[in-house]
């Protein structure tokens, strides 16, 4: 058997007949950028997240860099990030004309903690904290770290392009985040059928900045109030997931079943299961173990063997990467993200997963021999 680390084609069939008949008339009707459906998206996803307001945008990484300008970081702004994260948080930071100060992260959590932000608020006074929550969990300390945020007056950016669906206390996630961005890359728990992002905000003002950034700092339609660019979300993109967000709980039970799995019949000793604080409702966007560094290697090349694929989410700091160099402002480690970043295995999620491919991994990977 061959089990994939994903596959973004198990659809619905109904889901694949409707979104081929939606695209057909779009492309009858000229609707190729923004349109109708355009603004049936945004609605249909701020309803799902439960936040204020809700734009699409080009792809996750802009939508950091609208979300970082709408909230009113300038040129030499300092900004706070966790050094481990994926690439684009630390590069948006560097495309608004700001500087980025890494912070490390918790080798229990894999998250950013009160006491990391307040270390890292404390020694570089930055305008802005980007908190990131990876693997479809929320950082544990999410409502602390927010609070203090603002009682420090620093801007707080929430990057969910992994947390679409995720809840903390049985309430979304975005309900409460000043400004907060996702990623709807096909691979993410809502794909489109492109890149295609979202910047979210419970303040009127910041969405509307945002909206303007994102369509040419336009005004009107030959006025231009602010240089901004153009990430406008296509109409394909959003046909496709006003399509499958009818089907997005569904499709996040079942990746929250193959993690529930995997945590509760992979015994090997090897690998020690993480999961999200006790009351984060995950979405099952990846499922996550730590190994010891020594040993990931030869586990690595024993799925390879077994024909099982796997994820090693992300594989270095950001502040180790040569893209860094020339314009880390500063750091705080004390070597969790690089540890991190040799230790964390993931293995096959995605939804619609088989339970034989299910089994067959449990089964697998409970004969390795360390
Ligand atoms: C944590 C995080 N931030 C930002 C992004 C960037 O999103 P995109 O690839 O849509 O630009 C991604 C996804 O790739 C991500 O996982």
């Amino acid at each position: 058997m061959k089990v994939p680390f994903i596959d973004i084609l198990r659809y619905e069939n109904h889901f694949y007949e409707t979104v081929t008949t939606r695209v057909s008339e779009l492309i009858k009707n000229g609707h190729f950028v923004g349109g109708p459906v355009v603004g049936e998206f945004e609605k249909a996803i701020k309803d799902y997240t439960k936040t204020q307001f809700a734009l699409g945008c080009a792809n996750g990484t802009d939508a950091i860099q609208v979300a970082l300008r709408a909230a009113g970081v300038e040129k030499n702004d300092k900004v706070l990030l966790p050094d481990m994260t994926f690439w684009a948080t630390f590069e948006s930071v560097v495309n608004v004309g700001a500087v980025p100060y890494t912070i490390d992260v918790s080798k229990e959590t894999l998250h950013l903690t009160l006491a990391s932000v307040k270390e890292g608020i404390e020694k570089f006074n930055p305008k802005a904290l980007i908190l990131v929550h990876l693997y479809g969990w929320a950082c544990p300390e999410t409502n602390e770290i927010r609070n203090y945020c603002k009682e420090r007056n620093v801007l707080l950016i929430e990057d969910c392009a992994q947390a679409v669906g995720v809840k903390i206390k049985g309430e979304s996630l975005f309900t409460r985040a000043l400004v907060a961005t996702t990623s709807f890359y096909p691979a993410k728990v809502l794909g489109a059928s492109g890149d295609a992002g979202g910047v979210f905000s419970t303040e009127q003002k910041i969405a509307d900045t945002a909206k303007i950034l994102l369509n040419h700092g336009r005004t009107g339609h030959y006025d231009h109030g602010l240089i901004g660019w153009n990430s406008r979300l296509g109409a394909y993109e959003a046909t496709f997931m006003v399509e499958a967000l009818k089907y997005l709980d569904q499709r996040l039970e079942s990746r929250r079943n193959v993690c529930k799995q995997f945590r509760e019949k992979i015994t090997h000793p090897a690998l020690k299961f993480l999961s999200p604080a006790s009351d984060v409702w995950e979405n099952g966007y990846l499922s996550v173990a730590l190994m010891t560094p020594e040993t990931r290697p030869a586990f690595i090349e024993y799925l390879k063997a077994h024909d099982i694929g796997y994820g090693t989410v992300y594989p270095g700091a950001m502040s180790a990467q040569p893209g860094a160099v020339s314009h880390l402002g500063g750091k705080i480690s004390h070597g969790h993200a690089e540890w991190i970043a040799k230790s964390i295995i993931n293995l096959p999620c995605f939804a619609y997963m088989k339970q034989e491919e299910i089994d067959y991994v449990i089964e697998k990977v409970n004969q390795f021999k360390a």
